[in-house]
């Protein structure tokens, strides 16, 4: 068992926290939100992550886990895991105000020999202003990106496809793996830098894929060939791989989007062109924007019309739409002037949204059916029920949730 501080807990630090108390470590974790604090020492999560809650009291009443907002309790962590926001700057580039501040909060307190682990993802060479700040030649500052999807963050960091960890000698990054090692997962020991910029080439990568993926299904549709089709058997190929490849109305979220741009920003100073980058962007807002002239030409740009929107969050299993599609094309359709009602299991109120509490009543009387985010609860629905509370027979499926056949028998017509 050893000793682990965690600070900021978000979504990262918290399932963090979790997780290492889940492998019998002694956790402490530290944020400056009181309130958030107070919330989980009551055994409440700050946000929806499917097992979290149960997972974090579990913890709890073993002992293993508590949360505090005074840094002077990180006197005896000997691991204390950086897990702060790095939100995107004006021109793209990370802002790593949080991390830094945190990081001279708790310099004092630090223990001798301890190790200071970076788990948000930073810019390249954010490692060394972390040990500028610190300057402790008794405290070894490593680099540990995570690499959690939300919506299954416990479940991924406890199966992780590799841990990267990034240290200035291999013995130091030994010592840190050891951490993990009743993790069945392939690690991979490398420098501070590299490790870095391993987290954004492999989000970049993924974003730029599914880029792709929403370009060929796009132009599936028009060529009248099967979307699903395609990308299955373009999945075939074992080099491509068949994950990531699922088409929807643009991907988002609190990583993509920022990562992207970050990594546009450091190849920007090092002069080294990525294209790609800026067209994965650029076919990122077009798959948004193909959403809305769908609905506009169904209608025939008239937008007096009632549209039901199913969905919010950036993707399912999750409450968090920041940076989601679903948000951006929803409040596109309501400024052009249709009449937006949006439900969403996980969130219940938006600032410029109308939200329902049921699917129920949000399709009430609506002319159009417009799927944005793939719970589950969606694949259930019944046609019988939705027809008799629908005005229109029109769906728009961004997701491929609905079984088309069984819907087109209702008399449903999909775009
Ligand atoms: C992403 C990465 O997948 C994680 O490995 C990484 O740790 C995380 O960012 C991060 O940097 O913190 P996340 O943003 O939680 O995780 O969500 P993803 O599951 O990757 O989905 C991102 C977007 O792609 C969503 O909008 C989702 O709907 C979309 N997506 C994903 C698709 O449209 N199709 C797919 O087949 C998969």
């Amino acid at each position: 068992m050893k000793k682990v501080g965690v600070v900021g807990v978000g979504y990262v630090g918290l399932t963090q926290a979790i997780g290492m108390a889940q492998l019998g470590h002694s956790v402490i974790a530290y944020d400056i939100d009181q309130a958030k604090i107070e919330k989980l020492n009551k055994g409440n999560s700050p946000f929806f992550e499917p097992g979290l809650e149960e997972a974090l009291v579990d913890a709890q009443s073993k002992n293993l886990i508590s949360f505090s907002s005074d840094a002077d309790n990180f006197i005896n962590a000997e691991y204390i895991f950086l897990c702060l926001p790095t939100p995107q700057d004006e021109d793209g580039s990370a802002d790593l105000t949080y991390l830094l501040e945190a990081v001279s909060n708790i310099r004092n307190v630090l223990k001798p020999n301890s190790y200071l682990i970076i788990k948000s993802t930073v810019p390249v060479n954010a490692w060394k202003q972390v040990e500028q700040i610190v300057k402790r030649d008794d405290v070894f500052v490593i680099s540990n990106p995570e690499f959690l999807r939300e919506g299954s963050a416990l479940f991924d960091f406890h199966n992780p496809d590799r841990i990267v960890i990034g240290a200035t000698n291999k013995e130091l990054g030994q010592i840190v793996a050891e951490l993990y090692e009743n993790i069945p997962s392939t690690i991979l020991l490398t420098d501070n830098t590299s490790a870095e910029l391993i987290k954004y080439a492999a989000n970049s990568f993924l974003a730029m894929k599914l880029s792709f993926v929403n370009d060929i299904a796009a132009l599936s549709d028009n060529l009248n060939a099967s979307s699903s089709d395609v990308l299955k058997g373009v999945g075939l190929d074992k080099r491509i791989g068949n994950k990531f490849l699922t088409p929807g109305p643009g991907w988002g979220g609190s990583c993509f989007p920022k990562d992207v741009r970050a990594l546009v920003n450091i190849a920007d100073k090092e002069k080294i062109m990525m294209p790609l980058l800026s067209a994965a962007l650029k076919s990122n807002a077009s798959a948004q924007d193909r959403v809305v002239d769908k609905v506009l030409k169904y209608f025939n740009q008239k937008t007096d019309a009632k549209v039901a929107i199913l969905g919010l969050a950036f993707k399912a299993n999750t409450d968090d739409f920041r940076n989601s599609p679903a948000v951006k094309i929803a409040n596109n359709l309501k400024e052009k002037g249709f009449e937006v009602r949006c439900y969403d299991p996980q969130i219940k109120k938006h600032a410029t949204l109308a939200t329902f509490e049921s699917i129920h009543e949000v399709v009430n009387e609506a002319d159009m059916l417009l799927i944005l985010t793939e719970w589950d609860d969606f694949r259930q629905l019944d046609p019988k029920e939705i027809s008799r509370n629908m005005q229109g027979r029109v769906i728009l499926d961004t997701r491929h949730v609905l079984n088309r056949p069984t819907w087109e028998l209702h008399k449903f017509r999909f775009l």
